[in-house]
């Protein structure tokens, strides 16, 4: 199973990308994650820091090469779930360049869906354990006592509605990208974190 997970920041990809890897057993590959692992350990480029930090996107060649490396180790031979790639027409097309040079294809694009107010409330309260990476919200989903919390610094409130525009801008061409392909499914991203699994388990025949 070749699967992208696509929404706004805070719609929920990274938790349902998680969840949903496990259950099909293949990896969940996050350009975000990626980035901020290499800001960590001091690889990423003042400027690329500076973007992010401001919400905009990076450049399309630094994330297609992240991807074109990393869909290529051999536990992605069985399938792979990215999240957060592609975000824009070029990257997307890249992929299916990619993808289709070895004779494969994407099985489905998830859009994981949700009004903007939710979306900020979730992206400001979200904190991540830096030992695990395991994504909790100080109110949904409060972390146990002893967790090493992170805030990320992109998820201060103008942040995120500088990512939020960006994403709106950049969906404009994408979401009918994949609608056309026929492999586009909407989900309703308003709800606990089991009932968005569900749908998106729904979506994907795997119920
Ligand atoms: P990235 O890390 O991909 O951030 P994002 O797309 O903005 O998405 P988020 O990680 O904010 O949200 P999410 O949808 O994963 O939500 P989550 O599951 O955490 O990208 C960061 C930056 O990197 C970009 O701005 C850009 O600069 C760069 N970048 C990355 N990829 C790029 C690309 N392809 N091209 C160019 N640049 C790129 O959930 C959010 C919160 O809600 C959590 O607290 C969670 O616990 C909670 N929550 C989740 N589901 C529910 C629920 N059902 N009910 C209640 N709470 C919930």
């Amino acid at each position: 199973m070749r699967l992208v997970f696509m929404g706004p920041p805070g719609a929920g990809k990274g938790t349902q990308a998680r969840i949903v890897g496990v259950r099909c057993g293949i990896p969940q590959i996050s350009t975000g994650d990626m980035l901020r692992a290499a800001k960590a350990e001091g690889r990423l480029p003042s400027d690329l820091v500076g973007r992010m930090a401001a919400g905009a996107l990076v450049p399309d060649a630094v994330v297609i090469s992240l991807i074109d490396e990393r869909t290529g180790k051999p536990d992605c031979a069985d399938g792979f779930m990215l999240d957060g790639f592609p975000r824009t027409v070029p990257q997307a097309t890249a992929l299916q360049a990619l993808l289709e040079a070895s004779g494969l294809a994407l099985d489905h694009v998830i859009a994981i869906e949700l009004p903007r107010s939710l979306l900020i409330e979730r992206a400001v309260l979200r904190r991540t354990d830096k030992r695990t990476g395991q994504i909790y919200h100080l109110k949904y989903s409060p972390p146990p006592p002893g967790a090493d919390l992170e805030h990320r610094a992109d998820d201060r409130e103008d942040v995120v509605a500088k990512r939020l525009d960006t994403y709106e801008a950049m969906t404009a061409d994408l979401l009918p990208y994949y609608e056309d392909l026929g492999i586009l499914r909407r989900i309703d991203g308003v709800g606990a974190v089991d009932e968005v699994t569900a749908r998106v388990l729904h979506a994907l025949g795997l119920d």
